[in-house]
């Protein structure tokens, strides 16, 4: 079978759950070879287990790495190096949420978000340039969110790096796309995830949410755009929330 992505080599951070591991998949059944990382190891051979499963050892590599660390994501790049050759979409979407108002959120947990949604991004795209500007069709994807527009109680440091990554990618666009490299700020509303929820899975379960396959289908669809197109922002809505 030949994939619209055959032998093209992405990097999913966050790939072993939610948004992430949609988006492996899916890239993986359009043909590209897929690593992705985590800071839960036994979590992260899970997925790639069940990924390698379906389309094979060869085209997943599952890379441990905590984005908030330069030396992880160091390691992880040169790992994805070694394993596929070189890189053509980075995928940043590795992502933590604490929901507190400002009195009660705790400086950890402050910089928990920061290090991991805003420094790790930054880490990542920094590292990875060098390999994306080798390829002929670079794609860097950065997952936003409508946190990043619209600010909540309780999203104090959330929103905070949200707005900061809207911000952080557009800036990386103007900086690197007549280098070739295409940049998205994917920007979600609420998705059937256990994002924000670390003891359960599926704690944000709820049927009217955006499903992780969802957020998967549009990056394909930016993915396929003719190379001269390039959508800098993407919002993406629950059709029907419930009513206020
Ligand atoms: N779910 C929503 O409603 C929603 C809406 C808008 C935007 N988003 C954004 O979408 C992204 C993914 O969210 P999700 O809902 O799929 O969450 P999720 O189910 O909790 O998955 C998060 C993934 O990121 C990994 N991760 C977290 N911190 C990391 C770090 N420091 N280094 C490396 N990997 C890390 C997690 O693995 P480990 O824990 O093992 O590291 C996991 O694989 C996030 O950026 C989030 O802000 C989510």
């Amino acid at each position: 079978m030949s994939g619209k992505l055959d032998s093209k080599i992405a990097l999913v951070t966050g790939g072993s759950k939610g948004i992430g591991l949609a988006i492996a998949e899916k890239l993986l059944a359009e043909g590209a070879s897929v690593a992705i990382c985590g800071r839960n190891g036994a979590t992260l051979e899970a997925a790639a287990k069940a990924l390698a499963k379906e389309h094979g050892d060869a085209r997943v590599a599952a890379i441990r790495a905590d984005v908030s660390k330069l030396d992880d994501v160091r390691a992880l790049i040169a790992g994805v190096k070694e394993r596929f050759g070189g890189l053509d979409i980075l995928v940043n979407n590795a992502g933590v949420g604490v929901f507190k108002s400002v009195g009660e959120l705790q400086p950890g947990e402050w910089h928990s978000m920061l290090d991991t949604n805003l420094s790790g991004m930054y880490y990542c795209c920094h590292e990875a340039l060098p390999l994306l500007k080798e390829s002929k069709s670079a794609y860097i994807f950065n997952i936003g969110s409508l946190a990043g527009r619209y600010a909540s109680a309780g999203g104090g440091g959330y929103n905070a790096t949200k707005f900061g990554v809207v911000g952080f990618s557009e800036a990386l666009m103007l900086d690197h796309r007549q280098d070739g490299v295409r940049v998205t700020c994917v920007m979600p509303g609420s998705v059937d995830t256990g994002f924000g929820h670390p003891d359960t899975s599926k704690a944000n379960a709820h049927p009217w949410k955006i499903q992780p396959e969802d957020i998967a289908d549009t990056v394909l669809h930016l993915l396929l755009l003719p190379g001269r197109t390039l959508v800098s922002k993407v919002e993406i809505r629950p059709s029907q929330p419930p009513k206020k």
